[in-house]
């Protein structure tokens, strides 16, 4: 199959919701010519990411409804203006190439597809200088400015425009791992609230195959989500559960804090679960435990077993909408309500698996008070006998007694957490 078609398949996939981005891509890795895999990978997210600005596009040159589109019509239209707008392709390369495939599956389309996408072409410079639009839900972007303002919410989605920096947490020690990396054309820095973290700041082409990966010297984590991961230091206690772990980044980094706590990292599904062994084998963490049980189901023989439970929480994605292509287009305000009722239901069976005097860290990469304080708040009145701890970290990472960061001026993801502690 050629490579715009697979691509446009890969992208079927994903709006029909039979696969979710990360999935599909690690299915693609196994079947892609290797050379291929990195410019599908760009494509394939490029069109995502920007899905919602690239049919505004499309509607605004075709005399055509796009309502009247038929899907693979409609994808392969998108995947060429991604190309046109974002890609430093030749129009006329993409043009003819995505005309051809047109010409074969709609033929009676592929005069008006031609004629829309040299239009583009033409238009591009204006194109490329637009306001974002539409990037994201309008219920989700309703959910946001109602929390924040109007002002920060447009400035956020202008800097999530932006490629997310790529950070590492070091299993190994962090300036030999440094050097290590650098030696081999890898520069980084250290970041400046991850003890373990370092941030590339060149070239990254090549680090999927690079030998520090294969050792498992390295994991791909943001900095903010080893800051989380560190919160395990302000808890006490040997018997450490990860409720939704999956594919396991908290649990490594809570692992390279404190490597005496014995760890069972659990999530909802056998696939879900295979993510997590799979990263377990490369960082040669295979003694950490795997389980798969659904967290908003209670689990008799977890009752009081716990010092601590995490709960990374399903959430929105809000704080991190440079990353989460899809949070930006799929999150309506039923998902973000059934999502609130999820982390509630998760919470309240943590609770049980917590012994006394144990811990109950909850956490979230979104920025919605309706995902993060409310929800703890609700519990606190539920569970009389939690109570907040006050988090202890650089005051920049903190809201009061919660780790709260905001993605507004560019610094942080947004990030959020709390710890409760059980009194009786
Ligand atoms: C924010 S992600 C966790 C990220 C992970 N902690 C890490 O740092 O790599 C949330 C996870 O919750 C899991 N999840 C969703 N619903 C769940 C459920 N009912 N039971 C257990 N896990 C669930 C998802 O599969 C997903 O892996």
């Amino acid at each position: 199959m050629d490579f715009y078609t697979e691509l446009m398949y890969a992208l079927r996939e994903w709006q029909s919701r039979r696969s979710d981005v990360k999935s599909i891509l690690f299915e693609r890795k196994k079947t892609l010519p290797e050379r291929d895999f990195p410019q599908f990978h760009q494509n394939f997210k490029g069109v995502i990411e920007n899905y919602t600005e690239l049919e505004a596009v499309l509607k605004k040159y075709s005399k055509l409804p796009i309502e009247k589109y038929q899907t693979n019509h409609k994808l392969y239209m998108l995947i060429a203006i991604y190309g046109l707008l974002y890609l430093r392709k030749a129009d006329y390369a993409i043009t003819s190439q995505i005309v051809e495939l047109i010409k074969q599956t709609t033929p009676g389309l592929s005069g008006m597809s031609n004629g829309i996408l040299r239009s583009i072409g033409r238009d591009k410079d204006k194109l490329q200088a637009a306001p974002l639009v539409d990037s994201i839900h309008p219920e989700l972007h309703d959910a946001l400015a109602a929390d924040y303002g109007e002002r920060d919410v447009a400035h956020y989605l202008e800097l999530a425009r932006d490629k997310a920096p790529i950070d590492l947490l070091c299993l190994k020690d962090r300036d030999t791992v440094q050097a290590d990396l650098a030696s081999r054309g890898f520069e980084s820095e250290q970041l400046p609230y991850a003890r373990f973290g370092l941030r590339l700041t060149g070239q990254i082409q090549g680090l999927f195959e690079d030998e520090a990966f294969h050792r498992g010297d390295i994991y791909v984590q943001s900095q903010m989500s080893q800051v989380v991961g560190s919160l395990i230091e302000q808890t006490e206690g040997k018997f450490v559960l990860d409720l939704a772990a999956a594919p396991g980044g908290k649990s490594f980094t809570m692992w390279r804090h404190d490597p005496t706590r014995q760890y069972t990292l659990n999530d909802v599904s056998k696939a879900k679960a295979d993510r997590i062994q799979q990263n377990l084998r490369r960082l040669r963490l295979e003694q950490l435990r795997v389980t798969i049980f659904d967290a908003t189901r209670l689990v008799g023989r977890w009752i009081g077993s716990f010092d601590v439970v995490v709960i990374d929480a399903p959430c929105s994605g809000s704080g991190i909408l440079i990353k989460q292509a899809e949070a930006k287009l799929e999150r309506t305000a039923k998902q973000i309500r059934e999502l609130m009722d999820r982390q509630s239901a998760m919470l309240d069976h943590a609770a049980k698996y917590v012994k006394k005097q144990g811990f109950l860290i909850y956490s979230t990469c979104s920025i919605l008070m309706g995902e993060n304080e409310e929800r703890i708040e609700q519990f606190l009145h539920r569970h009389p006998n939690f109570r907040l701890q006050a988090i202890e970290l650089d005051p920049v990472l903190l809201d009061g007694p919660y780790l709260k960061t905001t993605p507004f001026d560019g610094q942080f993801d947004g990030f959020f957490a709390g710890i409760l502690h059980r009194v009786d």
